[in-house]
């Protein structure tokens, strides 16, 4: 049999701790189809436009190589915030990529990405169509945000719901150490823009021997800062020591995002993305000055999405399973679409790789569904905990090295 023709893969977006496992799906998938290359593009469809790519076989050499860059968080071949321009706009990049993927020999392009990401594959193969290009363009879903549209879940997700409820039960435990004859607010502040199902996943930390967060407020609900701090005195009338759970994108009723009312930051990326962060120490600064006690604000930040030494076998594997997936649909002449997972069954808990239209997908945001969130809308309810628990299953050890976590680096 005649050896197919070359591969390219990119990452883009906000990374995970299992991206890196898709990308080990494509590159074994692709070789055992027997696909002639497999490029990683650098900096995703950003640094492809400056002709930034190696050859995958490069990087990975054996079976071990494999095994270590499921283990390796953040983008292995680096990732970008990149908005291709629409067609009419500027059609030279088009053609400037498609000359590029026709000098490679590019039979099939694959993007591991978020609802932004999956814009690229939509315009690609949407261009390809029209101007009789034969390259399939394939997305693999990737977000820890968990907002993506038609798939159960997105890898990344589980993992960063193990480290968040495991962080939320050790924060816990320390701030009820320290609440001898005094009281102590935490709050915590977790990713997700508009989507809670991160900041909902701090409930999985409620089990036998731990309380769990006493508030959890997702962006999906309307933030009522005077109900919020009536509940919070409520509280400490009872307990010495409180832990609320916000998302990093709660927003007043008014729509003004609370990380936004003492000034936040202006940055906005190129989809037009503010960027939110501030949202628990503005919160901890109204507490300390309503009630006069002790606050803390937890930014769980960048730790969330690059905590492989935590990540969920359970998403590993489907991180891995996706990858692959999406080079057999190409394979098969497949594009223009979005592999998906779908749930099987949850006791046991069992899932596979489905595949839909990338236009239903791309740019879309799903939001946790509003009778998941209790009524007062300051917790999520048991359907939600069903919902997560399942994927947050199983470790996926890291190989340590000298007492620490080992990863695999790109070498140019
Ligand atoms: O896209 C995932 C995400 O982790 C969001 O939850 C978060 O708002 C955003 O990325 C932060 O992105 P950056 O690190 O680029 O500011």
């Amino acid at each position: 049999m005649a050896k197919k023709r070359n591969i390219i893969v990119g990452q883009s977006g906000g990374p995970t701790a299992v991206i890196n496992s898709s990308l080990a799906g494509v590159y074994k998938t692709a070789k055992e189809r027997g696909f002639h290359k497999v490029y990683g593009m650098l900096h995703g469809i950003e640094g492809f436009l400056d002709e930034m790519y190696v050859d995958l076989s490069t990087q990975i050499h054996s079976d071990m190589d494999i095994e270590l860059l499921k283990r390796t968080p953040s983008a292995f071949l680096g990732s970008c915030r990149y908005k291709l321009p629409d067609i009419h706009e500027n059609p030279e990049i088009y053609e400037k990529i498609f000359s590029i993927l026709d000098k490679l020999q590019i039979e099939a392009f694959i993007y591991i990405g978020g609802n932004d990401s999956m814009d690229t594959i939509k315009k690609l193969s949407d261009y390809a169509i029209v101007k009789g290009h034969s390259q399939k363009f394939l997305g693999v879903p990737k977000t820890i945000d968990n907002d993506l549209a038609l798939t159960d879940h997105t890898p990344g997700f589980g993992s960063a719901a193990k480290y968040i409820a495991t962080s939320t039960k050790e924060v816990i435990r320390d701030a009820m150490g320290l609440s001898y004859k005094r009281k102590m607010i935490t709050i915590m502040e977790i990713m997700g823009r508009n989507a809670g199902w991160l900041t909902g996943a701090t409930a999985l930390a409620k089990t036998e021997e731990c309380c769990g967060p006493d508030l959890i407020y997702l962006p999906e609900v309307p933030f009522d800062i005077e109900k919020f701090l009536k509940k919070c005195t409520d509280l400490l009338k009872k307990k010495s020591s409180i832990v609320v759970a916000v998302s990093e994108g709660i927003k007043t009723p008014d729509g003004t995002y609370v990380c936004q009312l003492s000034g936040g930051s202006d940055y906005v990326d190129a989809f037009g993305h503010a960027q939110l962060a501030g949202t628990a120490a503005y919160l901890a600064a109204y507490l300390a000055d309503k009630t006069g006690h002790k606050t803390r604000a937890v930014e769980l930040s960048t730790l969330q999405r690059s905590a492989s030494h935590m990540a969920s076998r359970v998403d590993i594997n489907e991180a891995f399973m996706v990858g692959g997936a999406a080079v057999e649909a190409a394979d098969e002449g497949d594009t223009g679409k979005m592999v998906v997972i779908d749930r099987v069954s949850d006791d046991p808990y069992m899932s596979a790789a489905g595949i839909y239209d990338v236009h239903k997908i791309a740019n879309n945001e799903k939001l946790v569904p509003r009778n998941w969130v209790t009524r007062d809308g300051s917790y999520v309810t048991q359907d939600f905990i069903n919902y997560v628990e399942p994927l947050i299953q199983g470790d996926y050890q890291p190989f340590m090295v000298n007492g620490l976590p080992q990863h695999l680096v790109l070498r140019r």
